[in-house]
């Protein structure tokens, strides 16, 4: 029996890991806790919403007293921290909520759990769920290993790094048995049009501009969102205490030629002609202090738990249209009110 708290499960990796855990571990008990802030959306959870080992609580991570009586009321075993704001773009615009979701919630977090957790503690796992971008930016050769040096340069990579090192920290000073993965870009439903995919994938549909940073040359390394929750069920249950694992989806796109695979996927699926939507791809002004490249080394993973990515892109990426054009009215709600105002305080229109 385990009584699990998983944080920001009503996100876009969090929903799609409530909805292993909930449905793989019938019984295990799980608390969801997500402040739904815009990027929280309970419609991301409607299939398993009254499953009888499912509870949601509405609340905000960085306040410890609420935690802390969380924590006394359901008697956590394992915590799977999801929550944090996510997206670089507005951690330029606004750093401070940075800091205070992605710092003080998780500081918060690992404060209760040293409360509450005073006996048994090799049936506690308290496991943090971290980004490739802490490493910093690759030039066009290399990987990013677990003893690659930190180097965060933007404000939602420094508040994650900062957030990894305090997580380090109660293990070092406080034997807290934690956990980290350091994850690539996912992708996948329910992932807010805020995020390159799901923003073309919207736009296209619309037939509006797709917004292109600088020249399309970054590099990302693009992982299905289902393989990266399969892959923290695994280091949950399985991954050394005190140990980083990395994940990624062996996967390199440039920005570029992802945005033109999309427009050919999706010209095909909408009976568009041959090229139609790449004409909407429009360069616009380069993002601030932009990454260039990503890519993890996973071989850890692979080699102590034998975990390996199970889809190959193009189908990946399919199957991730397929669920947007069948699900037009999720979209349709996400991006009606406060977003329009984001958007056209970033791109302009
Ligand atoms: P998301 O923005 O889709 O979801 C974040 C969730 O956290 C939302 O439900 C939101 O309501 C909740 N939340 C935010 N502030 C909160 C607070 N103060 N208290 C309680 N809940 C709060 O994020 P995501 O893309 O699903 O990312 C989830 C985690 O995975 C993050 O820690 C992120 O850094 C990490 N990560 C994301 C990716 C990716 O490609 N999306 C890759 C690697 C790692
Ligand atoms: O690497 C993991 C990270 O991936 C996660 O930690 C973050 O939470 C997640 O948001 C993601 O960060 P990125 O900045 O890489 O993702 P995003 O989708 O915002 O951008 C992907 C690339 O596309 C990046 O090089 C910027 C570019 N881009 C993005 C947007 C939104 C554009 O060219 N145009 C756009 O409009």
């Amino acid at each position: 029996m385990q009584n699990i708290l998983i944080t920001g499960g009503a996100g876009f990796i969090g929903s799609h890991l409530t909805r292993l855990f909930v449905t793989k571990y019938p019984e295990y008990n799980i608390v969801n806790l997500d402040a739904l802030t815009y990027a929280g959306n309970l419609n991301n959870l409607k299939d398993i919403e009254h499953a009888p080992n499912y509870t949601f609580v509405k609340g905000d991570i960085t306040d410890i007293a609420f935690v802390s009586n969380l924590f006394a009321t359901h008697q956590f075993t394992g915590v799977l921290h999801c929550a944090a704001e996510s997206h670089v773009d507005r951690s330029i615009t606004d750093p401070l909520a940075f800091v205070r979701t992605n710092v003080i919630g998780t500081v918060s977090l690992l404060q209760a759990a040293k409360e509450h957790w005073k006996s048994n503690m090799a049936e506690k796992v308290f496991y943090h769920i971290s980004t490739d971008e802490v490493y910093g930016s690759l030039g066009n050769e290399g990987f990013f290993t677990e003893e690659t040096a930190y180097d965060p340069r933007s404000p939602y990579s420094a508040s994650k790094a900062s957030s990894d090192h305090f997580v380090r920290a109660y293990f070092h000073t406080y034997q807290l048995p934690v956990k980290i993965s350091n994850c690539s870009n996912n992708y996948g439903p329910f992932h807010f049009p805020e995020k390159l995919i799901p923003l073309c994938i919207h736009n296209i549909i619309h037939k509006k501009a797709l917004p292109i940073y600088g020249k399309g040359e970054n590099i990302r390394d693009w992982l299905f969102v289902e393989d990266h929750v399969k892959a923290i069920d695994v280091i949950f249950h399985k991954g050394k205490v005190g140990e980083t694992y990395n994940i990624g989806g062996h996967n390199e796109w440039t920005n570029i030629d992802l945005v033109k695979e999309l427009c050919k996927q999706m010209d095909q699926k909408l009976g568009r002609a041959v090229g139609e939507s790449e004409q909407l791809i429009t360069y616009v002004k380069d993002r601030a202090g932009h990454d260039l490249r990503y890519a993890i080394d996973a071989t850890k993973l692979k080699d102590e738990l034998g975990w390996l990515p199970s889809l190959q892109f193009e189908e990946g990426i399919s199957k991730t249209i397929d669920w947007y054009l069948n699900n037009s009215e999720w979209l349709d709600n996400v991006t009606s009110g406060d977003y329009q105002k984001y958007y056209s305080s970033l791109y302009g229109s």
